[in-house]
């Protein structure tokens, strides 16, 4: 067979945040694929890039003073650790706001503009009265328009995957300031999805054998169905935002910005044609090359954007589509289900810091994974066990149980085996072989359980002829080495066939077993007989419970606060007031415009407070202890807006925001800041 040309990528992670776990599950199911397909002698592109664009990352910057390039800049700046650190490895690393998607995304929609898929509406759209602006759709919250499901946001629905207009959603609130949003109008552009052409294409297109998983074609002929009131089916989808935006000028169209959407996908072929640049590759002849396979690797909840209106923009703007999208569930850690922005209480980041095997990591993810898009679930428990008892008990311990011998008796030489272990190794070979095409599959759970099915039959050959005891026999040399020698043949076959998912371990191995990197073709050798080994290092330690303890070990602060939580006794109630008493507070509905530490002070913190006013207030208040500055902006509390404007150390604090403490903070620490049901407007009086 010739060799496939491929183009692989996973999904671009907003520029906002660090990764969470939920990324690096992806990296690594599709890092094990490109891996697996180097080793079968293809050649492989495999990229990915920073999803700069959108509202979201334009407010964030802002909140932290920083332009959006430099505030994207800060967050790419953060990617190696967790990348090299989990040995994924990107052929290159992009970000949507570079010039080659500047470039392909106003291209590509020329093309689309020409080919009569492009039209423009004036539409009423929400507009929040308190900030002045257009709302992005991310900043609109209600329920879903399909199932009902609250609090989601304005484009799409996280419970049953709908995607819809901002304005469909019901008893919609701005998550900017709480407002009820008001509409006013102004001219979009449309990319037309329901266009006839577009819907033929994408049921034939969709429906092509191998495009897609059976399970997400499913999904999928839901969102092509029309029901008996003509509802439902493919809408036209709304690519232009209003200035201020950050994003991609719409060409002829002053003031008008592309979606975030819309170029976030293009930064796939940004990043590749980036990587070609660096290479020395021909970008346009690749993508022109019938032969050039592409794929994208992706979660269910952006399956929408890439089976709909990713291919139809490639393809009516004259470009090759993708082969295959390849759709997983989401990561769940002990059945608790990960927030987008805040993941879960796995910290990749924690975890390489704790000094902990990413090939365990690796092991266990890829264990988990059947090329189906169920979720999957990270259990300590689980993890621990299949790490220790199969990836070290069963496999690791088959090298250590045999190279001693070899090294100390033979010089490490290997000899032929005998007739019953020739059949061992002749059967792992045939056994293996299957392998590949699970892991073309990404049926990784199987391949791994196949693989440890073998290191089973490996441990009843050494079990049956015990090296151990064949070492204290006279006359027994032959038959030792013989022995022995099979063991490291299979432990390089099953090392073989664990390499997508183990890169470095395996590198460890052939370095162990004085061998050139192996690849797929490798399974059909041997090592030749006299053939000698180095020695052997301990290749993987076990997963210590200690490790596992640190990295879900709650911070200390939180600790406190949850050993404070069953406080004995209580503080004795203040004396009885009057209403008129308590009418002489004036508490208000204050947003956290800004908070920082206060330099010179460990318990303070400085917070800019929106009452209302013509101007914000400064406020300090001792919660230090308790909260990051970063924890705090942009969430509502309560303040006592008239309480006598106090002079400090660090300056003038002209309120004081409310916390519930108890009242020994000695013995029982803990502060928690009052906060503001949404929907509550800054300056809104409290009674
Ligand atoms: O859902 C997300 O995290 C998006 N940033 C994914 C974009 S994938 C591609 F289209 F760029
Ligand atoms: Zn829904």
């Amino acid at each position: 067979m010739s060799k496939r040309r491929l183009f692989v990528t996973t999904a671009l992670p907003y520029a906002n945040g660090n990764f969470h776990i939920g990324h690096i599950m992806e990296y690594i199911q599709a890092d094990i694929w490109v891996r697996f397909q180097r080793m079968q002698g293809n050649e492989v592109h495999f990229v990915c890039a920073d999803d700069a664009h959108g509202a979201p990352i334009m407010i964030a910057a802002e909140k932290a003073g920083k332009t959006p390039q430099q505030f994207v800049a800060d967050i790419a700046s953060g990617r190696k650790p967790y990348l090299d650190g989990f040995h994924i490895a990107f052929d290159n690393w992009h970000n949507t706001d570079a010039p080659e998607n500047h470039e392909l995304a106003q291209d590509i929609y020329r093309d689309l503009r020409d080919a009569g898929f492009i039209a423009t509406k004036t539409i009423e759209q929400f507009f929040d009265p308190e900030k002045n602006m257009f709302l992005p759709d991310r900043f609109i919250k209600g329920e879903c328009p399909k199932c009902g499901a609250k609090d989601q946001y304005g484009d799409s629905c996280e419970v049953c995957g709908s995607v819809y207009a901002p304005t469909e959603v019901k008893n919609p609130y701005s998550a900017l300031s709480g407002a009820t949003p008001v509409m006013k109008s102004s001219e979009h552009y449309f990319f037309k999805l329901s266009d006839p052409r577009a819907i033929a294409f994408l049921e034939q297109w969709t429906a092509d054998a191998g495009r897609l998983q059976p399970e997400v074609l499913n999904k999928i002929k839901e969102w092509f169905a029309i029901d008996e009131d003509g509802n439902g089916g493919l809408s036209d989808w709304d690519i232009s935002r209003d200035a201020p935006y950050f994003g991609i000028e719409i060409p002829d169209a002053p003031g008008k910005y592309f979606y975030v959407w819309l170029d976030a996908p293009i930064g796939y072929l940004a990043s590749l044609k980036n990587h070609f640049s660096k290479t020395g590759g021909d970008f346009d002849a690749f993508m022109a090359d019938p032969a050039t396979e592409q794929y994208h690797f992706i979660g269910k909840d952006i399956t929408y954007f890439h089976t709909l209106f990713w291919p139809a923009m490639l393809h009516f703007s004259g470009r090759k589509t993708p082969n295959a999208v390849f759709v997983h569930g989401f990561l769940t850690v002990s059945g608790e289900k990960m927030s987008k922005s805040r993941g879960t209480g796995l910290d990749p980041l924690k975890y390489l810091n704790l000094g902990m095997n990413p090939q365990w990591l690796r092991y266990y993810i890829a264990a988990k994974l059947n090329g189906r898009n169920e979720d999957v679930d990270f259990n300590p428990d689980d993890f621990m066990a299949r790490v220790n008892s199969d990836l070290v008990g069963k496999y690791i311990n088959i090298a250590s149980r045999s190279a001693g011998f070899l090294a100390k008796r033979f010089d490490g030489k290997l000899s032929a085996s005998s007739e019953d272990g020739a059949a061992l190794l002749a059967a792992m070979q045939a056994a293996l072989k299957p392998v590949t095409q699970l892991y073309e599959d990404r049926d990784y759970a199987r391949a791994l359980r196949d693989i440890m099915a073998l290191t089973d039959n490996v441990n009843a050959y050494v079990e049956a002829n015990k090296p151990w005891e064949l070492v204290k026999q006279v006359g027994q040399e032959d038959r030792l080495q013989d022995v022995c020698s099979t063991c490291i043949q299979a432990f390089r076959l099953l090392t073989l066939a664990l390499k997508p998912v183990l890169p470095q371990l395996a590198e460890q191995v052939e370095a162990f077993l004085n061998c050139p990197p192996m690849v797929f073709a490798d399974l059909h050798t041997l090592l030749p007989n006299g053939h000698a080994i180095g020695s052997y290092q301990h290749l993987v330690q076990r997963v210590d419970v200690k490790q596992l303890d640190a990295l879900f070990e709650v911070p200390e602060m939180a600790q406190e606060v949850a050993q404070a939580l069953p406080a004995p006794g209580g503080e004795d109630m203040a004396d009885t007031i009057t209403i008129d008493d308590f009418a002489k507070v004036d508490l208000r509905v204050a947003l956290i415009q800004h908070c920082e530490a206060v330099e010179g002070s460990t318990k303070l913190l400085r917070l800019t407070l929106d009452v209302g006013e013509a101007q914000t207030r400064n406020v300090f208040s001792g919660i230090a202890s308790a909260y990051k500055p970063e924890e705090l902006i942009g969430q509502y509390t309560l303040m006592v807006a008239n309480l006598a404007p106090r002079k400090m150390k660090f300056g003038i604090s002209e309120g004081m925001v409310l916390a519930g403490s108890h009242a020994d903070e000695k013995a029982n620490p803990g502060i928690y800041i009052m906060t503001a049901w949404p929907g509550a407007t800054p300056g809104m009086r409290v009674r």
